[in-house]
């Protein structure tokens, strides 16, 4: 596989999509997107704002206008948020020149990484377990189906996560040439730098 022009994480709450999608940047060379973020940014409210005003409707609605924007960056690795494969009309925007990456992880492990989290509106409820449980019921089948890259992530570091990462979407590329590519790369405004 030679370098796609997008890097793509999907994956559950609590997967590590941010911290794993950052460091995978930094590490390819290129920007780091996250799509939650940027419709924060965008919006000028947190994701339980938003909810709450214009409810989950609202919300999807954002992100796919979201998706779609950014399905034209280039050189870059995008977090999407836990729910961005419900859309059908999403999935293509995922795909557009993209490796999509499927981070998988237990439900014991999305748990235990969302416990104390209170930026997660679905799971401000008397059962976050049985709500990933559900989730992940109907979206499993969907993260793998349009994942190029299906990687477990439980008991591995995000390090480790990475390095395995790297050596699946481009084998053949040698350290010192991502690192040359890495220092080549500009800054575009607008964007976060990894
Ligand atoms: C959601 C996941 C969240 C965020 C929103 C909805 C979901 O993103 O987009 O709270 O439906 O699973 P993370 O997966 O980054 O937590």
């Amino acid at each position: 596989m030679s370098l796609p022009e997008r890097v793509v994480l999907v994956g559950p709450m609590g997967a590590g999509k941010s911290t794993i999608g950052r460091m995978l940047a930094k590490e390819l060379g290129y920007r780091f997107l996250d799509s939650d973020r940027i419709i924060e940014e965008r919006c000028g409210a947190n994701i339980p704002w938003i909810f709450d005003v214009e409810g989950e409707d609202g919300f999807r609605q954002r992100e796919t206008a979201m998706l779609d924007e950014l399905s034209e960056s280039q050189g870059t690795v995008l977090a999407t948020g836990g729910g961005a494969v419900m859309r059908p009309e999403n999935h293509a925007l995922l795909r557009k020149n993209a490796v999509v990456i499927y981070l998988k992880t237990s439900i014991e492990q999305q748990v235990e990484r969302t416990r104390k989290d209170r930026n997660r509106p679905l799971l401000q409820n008397d059962d976050p377990e049985g709500v990933l449980r559900r989730l992940f019921a109907v979206r499993d089948p969907l993260y793998t189906k349009l994942a190029d890259i299906v990687m477990f992530t439980d008991r591995k570091s995000p390090r480790l996560v990475v390095r395995q990462l790297v050596n699946r979407i481009n084998p053949k590329t040698p350290r010192h040439k991502r690192q040359r590519r890495k220092e080549g790369r500009q800054h575009v405004p607008g964007t976060q730098r990894a």
